[in-house]
């Protein structure tokens, strides 16, 4: 068993946060896709009006070494509503770095957002993996997630910039 802290971030873990997201997304092979500055991360997080929030996974540095602990993983989340059931905590990115994964890390962050939910009376934890993720599915799948793609068909759908461009009225000054 490793010696493991999991911690909310604070806005000296933007650093942190960037990299880890730049771990998943090249885990899932669209590491290219990440545009994101640690600018708009400090901006968008840790103002007056958070957009999302992070728990931080950490470990002890080596015994010799004079550092601070160090942050292993991670995980990005916000809430938001459904209109059939109310509030819902949206997990968006949860990342444990290779080395330090099989050691309950991803289990005590999963449970940390769990009490979380409670806490603040959500009715259910949504998020998307990637099809090709399986060995996540079995993972998430074993702690009782519905696959609602599967089961009730849901598709996801984005509109990126230049079509939300296109429908607003920006378009036509
Ligand atoms: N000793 C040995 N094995 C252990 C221990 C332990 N003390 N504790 C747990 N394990 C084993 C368990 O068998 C567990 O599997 P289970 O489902 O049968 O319980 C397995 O390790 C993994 O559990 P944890 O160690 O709690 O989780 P981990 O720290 O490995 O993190 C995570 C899980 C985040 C999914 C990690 O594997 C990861 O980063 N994967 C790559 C990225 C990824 O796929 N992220 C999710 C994308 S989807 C999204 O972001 C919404």
């Amino acid at each position: 068993m490793i010696d493991f802290k999991i911690r909310k971030a604070e806005s000296k873990d933007v650093p942190d946060i960037l990299r880890l997201i730049k771990e998943l997304a090249k885990y899932e092979e669209m590491e290219g896709q990440v545009k994101l500055t640690e600018e708009n991360l400090l901006e968008d997080g840790f103002g007056d009006n958070p957009l999302y929030h992070c728990v931080m996974a950490e470990v002890p540095s080596e015994p010799q070494s004079n550092n601070g602990p160090v942050v292993i993983g991670f995980a990005m989340y916000y809430f938001t509503y459904d209109p059939w059931i109310g509030k819902l905590l949206y997990l968006e990115d949860f990342f444990v770095m290779e080395k330090y994964r099989e050691n309950g890390i991803g289990s005590e962050i999963l449970k940390l957002l769990s009490d979380m939910a409670f806490e603040t009376r959500c009715n259910s934890m949504h998020f998307v993996v990637a099809n090709n993720n399986k060995k996540s599915i079995e993972f998430y799948k074993r702690r009782g997630a519905a696959d609602i793609t599967q089961d009730e068909g849901w598709r996801l759908f984005k509109i990126n910039k230049s079509s939300l461009f296109k429908m607003s009225s920006g378009s036509k000054e």
